[in-house]
């Protein structure tokens, strides 16, 4: 009978993919993992879920309260350390300063770190709004990683790299998609250059969660800063309501406050034997963001557009023609 063979085959094919990628690596307690951005949101969750599965957990904070308040939290092998990515002395002090890496070197180095404000329309920016975001996300991240290079390869090591669905879509202006771009471009070259040398390189990529960097409080306050500084012939151009739908929309985006959604991909790229190269993580991610950025830029353009809010001059002209 075709039908329950093709069946069966269909069946078996699903068990053993389920089995490749569900194999793991083993010895977790001589394996080192650096995380960058444990303050708070993925970071500080993964941190603890990887201690709490008995790894040497290296958790880069950047404020004094954030370290203390997970070192109070997690066992005492997890090391805290003070880390501002944009900081490019205090990342070159923090290879050697790690006395604990074993001669085994480092096994994971995952780059959470990230900023999200600035967020707003492209005519609102200057210049040092797009680089206070790309400092942190982009050429932090790259400054980090060149520092562990060595001993990733010593461990013959994983690096997992925090993008976004906002690397693959762009939903708002500023420096973030252009940061997350960036991202995934940065982690194709390194995944293709260290694969010659046993290191596996992963990008997770987050729907919309709630942590800091999704803070409807940061963004809309910065927002307001963005438009109180507007020369007036700009405001008028997008219309007094402007700003508040704006706020609007950033209210209504659902956020999911399960961040542990996103922390299991980590920990899926640190443990099994075969991680995945991307992942989409939430539902939002992979039933929505991603299948629409695979879509012509025009679709996605159009559905973009249809969510944000409209500027009165656009509105106008529309009327007009
Ligand atoms: C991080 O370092 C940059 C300079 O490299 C500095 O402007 C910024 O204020 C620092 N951030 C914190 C929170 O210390």
């Amino acid at each position: 009978n075709r039908g329950l063979l093709s069946c069966f085959v269909t069946i078996s094919l699903s068990f053993e993919i389920l089995v490749f990628y569900s194999y793991k690596v083993d010895g977790f307690r001589d394996k080192h993992v650096f995380i960058t951005g444990c303050d708070s949101g993925f970071g500080n969750l993964l941190a603890k879920q990887l201690d709490g599965k008995g790894f040497q957990v290296i958790a880069a904070c950047l404020t004094e309260k954030g370290a203390a308040d997970l070192t109070a939290a997690t066992s005492p092998r997890l090391k805290t350390l003070l880390l501002n990515v944009t900081d490019s002395e205090s990342i070159r002090k923090a290879p050697p300063t790690l006395s604990c890496f074993p001669a085994a070197g480092l096994w994971g180095l995952v780059n959470n770190a990230g900023r999200s404000i600035p967020i707003g329309p492209t005519d609102w920016m200057e210049m040092e709004d797009f680089t206070k975001v790309l400092d942190v996300n982009l050429i932090g991240l790259i400054d980090v990683t060149l520092q562990f290079i060595p001993l990733l390869k010593k461990a013959r090591g994983r690096v997992v790299n925090v993008a976004s669905i906002l690397g693959r879509l762009n939903l708002v202006g500023g420096g973030y998609c252009p940061s997350k771009w960036g991202v995934e471009a940065f982690s194709d070259s390194l995944r293709k250059d260290m694969s010659h040398f046993g290191v596996k390189v992963s990008i997770i990529e987050p729907g919309f969660f709630k942590t800091a960097v999704t803070s409807v409080d940061l963004i809309n306050a910065d927002m307001r800063r963005l438009w109180t500084r507007l020369p007036q012939h700009v405001k008028n151009a997008y219309g007094n309501t402007y700003l508040e739908d704006l706020q609007d929309f950033s209210m209504r985006m659902l956020c999911s406050a399960d961040l542990s959604q996103v922390t299991r991909c980590m920990e899926h790229a640190l443990t099994a034997r075969f991680p995945r190269t991307r992942y989409g993580a939430g539902w939002d991610a992979k039933l929505f963001w991603i299948p629409l950025s695979y879509l012509p830029s025009f679709v996605a353009d159009f559905v973009v557009k249809t969510l944000l809010p409209c500027p009165e001059e656009a509105k106008n002209n529309r009327k007009a023609s």
